[in-house]
């Protein structure tokens, strides 16, 4: 059966942690849905693992809408979110716009990345049938103004910022939210606050679900970052099999261990 939006939701409420990975192409959304795996993203990380580019900022709505109409053809029943690029979600218009190429292109959820002011869209687009997945914490799409990808919300301020940015949003109806690079105390704080269903990477195991970047967790990234765990390093060359491991370890809890937290 498809997994929607409402499974996830349903994940969160009986406790039920879930994994989710990155893909880009049909090869691959076929592979990981048929792994099991509930949700794929389709990330704008493909500037970094596909086009080879230093930061997602060159990553347009061409590129995104042509990656999210490979995996829609791929897929065998995960959720498919798809990324709205840089500046994607600078006006209203623009954001309504990108939702509108992605989900015609096969999307089932936008993300957006920012804070708080994206709860203009959020709304907007949940008026028009769209939900929305909210990035928060290391948005990436902003590397040059956060001046590198740090670990966000370490001090009492920044940490009581974050909190207060997801709960605007859940409160304007985010149906997901992805929570990047934070200190673990923090992931686990944000994910009781609000309705909506965590998703972590480098944010701690208390997060409702996790994602990684398909690339990283096969073990292709030789710079991995702290959070990453190389799942194919004992799969014997497998990927089905790397990727069943991968969901398994999150639904069990092991995964992320205290060595990929912060
Ligand atoms: O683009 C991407 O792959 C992402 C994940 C790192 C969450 O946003």
């Amino acid at each position: 059966m498809a997994i929607t939006i409402r499974s996830l939701q349903e994940y969160k409420a009986s406790g039920h942690k879930f994994s989710v990975l990155t893909a880009y192409d049909a090869t691959f959304s076929g592979l990981i849905s048929a792994a099991g795996i509930p949700a794929m993203l389709v990330g704008d990380s493909l500037g970094n693992v596909i086009q080879g580019q230093a930061s997602t900022v060159p990553v347009s709505l061409q590129h995104m809408v042509y990656h999210t109409e490979c995996v829609a053809r791929g897929n065998q029943g995960s959720l498919i979110l798809a990324d709205v690029p840089f500046m994607g979600a600078a006006t209203l218009q623009r954001s309504l716009d990108a939702a509108t190429a992605l989900m015609q292109a096969g999307a089932h959820v936008v993300k957006l990345e920012g804070g708080a002011w994206l709860a203009e869209a959020v709304i907007a687009l949940k008026r028009n049938g769209i939900p929305t997945c909210v990035h928060l914490g290391l948005t990436p799409q902003s590397v040059n103004a956060l001046g590198g990808y740090r670990v966000q919300g370490k001090d009492e301020a920044g940490a009581r910022e974050l909190l207060e940015t997801a709960r605007a949003l859940d409160q304007a109806g985010a149906a997901l939210m992805v929570l990047e690079c934070v200190p673990r105390q923090l992931g686990a704080a944000v994910t009781a606050a609000v309705a909506a269903p965590v998703i972590g990477i480098g944010a701690g195991p208390e997060c409702d679900g996790q994602v990684l970047v398909m690339h990283d967790m096969l073990g292709l990234n030789p710079r991995p970052a702290r959070f990453v765990k190389d799942f194919m390093a004992d799969a014997g060359g497998d990927i089905g099999a790397a990727l069943r491991a991968f969901d398994t370890a999150v639904q069990d809890g092991q995964f992320p261990a205290a060595e990929h937290c912060f």
